[in-house]
């Protein structure tokens, strides 16, 4: 077992563990004295691990509900957070009890942005079940939900008060989710740490595996940094935006459907990189990508994707901020004028 102390705000543990799942009662023990929560999952989840989590907590002497709603983005919504407020109403939750994040990052999201309003907020534990949520999105604190005006556009800080990482749980995953916690993977390498890159730039999807734990744990660690120094993202923290501003114009184009976030990044990444780094960078971000079986470019015209990084939440006025890795291993933040950032992508 790794263990990673996160010294935000409300300070809490990261357990890395295969197999954690199954003592999940006993590790949320450690944190809370509350012997009630609801488990939130989606529908391809909680078929597989719910049960599992359940009887853990129920050998820990923790009774709980579950609320399963469809997977997918769509999910993120206004319409399914009522009826996780309605669920949390009608189990009589009160303050000293939590909630259970147990999926991917749509249920992480939507979980811990109703953990944060419910009741004026109460405790939530995160137990990711997709790489991409085990190393960025149940770490750090950023919770939302999407509206019609676009994705992520409400919600909260709220830190969780334990995350489990079981790496067992990743077996299950289809061969593009794992793909999609990869490019955030290899963002982590670009962007802090080459010898992390080089790990995975040795692997490959089937052998990945191998080194997951160690991989996941490095990948947290640098979270944890990032997001220590910089709880509220207003300066160091955007650096794990690395290939986002074209990735989330990239989701926008592609409407939110056939189009994955980790896609996203991955072409993200390799076009950014490919305007703004030396050549031998990109050549080897690209065949990293390429191995992972993302894309290093996209079909969407650059003029038509431009539209959407200027509403991107990294814009502030009539600038925008973006990260540029000239270096595998050295991220930098760089504020320009939306018009050069513009031309720049143009060029
Ligand atoms: P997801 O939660 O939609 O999961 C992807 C698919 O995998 C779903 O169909 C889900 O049911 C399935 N799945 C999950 N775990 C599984 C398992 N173990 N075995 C089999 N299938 C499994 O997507 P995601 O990629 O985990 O997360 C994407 C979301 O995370 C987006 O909404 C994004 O905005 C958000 N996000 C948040 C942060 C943050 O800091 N809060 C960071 C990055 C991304
Ligand atoms: N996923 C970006 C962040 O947590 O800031």
């Amino acid at each position: 077992m790794k263990k990673i102390s996160v010294k935000t705000s409300r300070p809490y543990e990261v357990i890395i563990q295969r197999g954690g799942l199954s003592r999940a009662g006993e590790l949320i023990s450690a944190v809370t004295t509350s012997k009630k929560c609801v488990i939130i999952s989606d529908d391809i989840v909680a078929p597989l691990y719910a049960e599992t989590l359940e009887r853990s907590l129920s050998q820990s002497g923790i009774s709980s509900s579950l609320f399963v709603f469809p997977n997918g983005e769509q999910s993120k919504s206004l319409s399914t957070l009522g009826k996780i407020y309605d669920h949390l109403c009608s189990s009589n939750l009160t303050r000293s009890d939590f909630i259970i994040a147990l999926g991917g990052g749509v249920v992480g999201d939507i979980t811990g942005f109703a953990a944060a309003s419910y009741l004026r907020g109460l405790d939530f534990i995160q137990i990711p079940t997709t790489l991409l949520a085990q190393v960025d999105s149940s770490v750090g604190g950023k919770t939302a939900i999407d509206i019609s005006g676009g994705k992520n556009l409400v919600g909260a800080f709220k830190q969780p008060a334990l995350v489990i990482c079981d790496s067992d749980t990743l077996k299950t995953l289809p061969p593009q989710t794992l793909a999609d916690g990869m490019a955030e993977s290899i963002k982590y390498g670009m962007i802090k740490d080459s010898e992390l890159f080089d790990l995975i730039a040795d692997h490959d999807l089937s052998t990945i595996d191998q080194v997951m734990d160690q991989m996941v744990y490095t990948c947290i660690d640098i979270k944890r940094a990032v997001v220590e120094n910089d709880e509220f993202d207003h300066g160091e923290r955007m650096l794990l935006n690395f290939g986002h501003t074209l990735g989330h114009a990239m989701e926008g184009w592609h409407n939110y459907t056939n189009y994955t976030h980790g896609m996203g990044v991955a072409a993200g990444m390799c076009i950014m990189s490919a305007k703004t780094a030396p050549a031998e960078v990109t050549e080897r971000l690209k065949k990293c990508v390429e191995t992972y079986g993302l894309p290093t470019d996209t079909e969407a015209p650059m003029a038509e994707l431009l539209p959407f990084c200027a509403t991107d939440k990294k814009c502030l006025s009539d600038r925008i901020n973006y990260i540029v890795c000239e270096k595998i291993g050295c991220g930098e933040i760089r504020n320009a004028l939306v018009s050069d950032f513009n031309a720049l992508m143009e060029g």
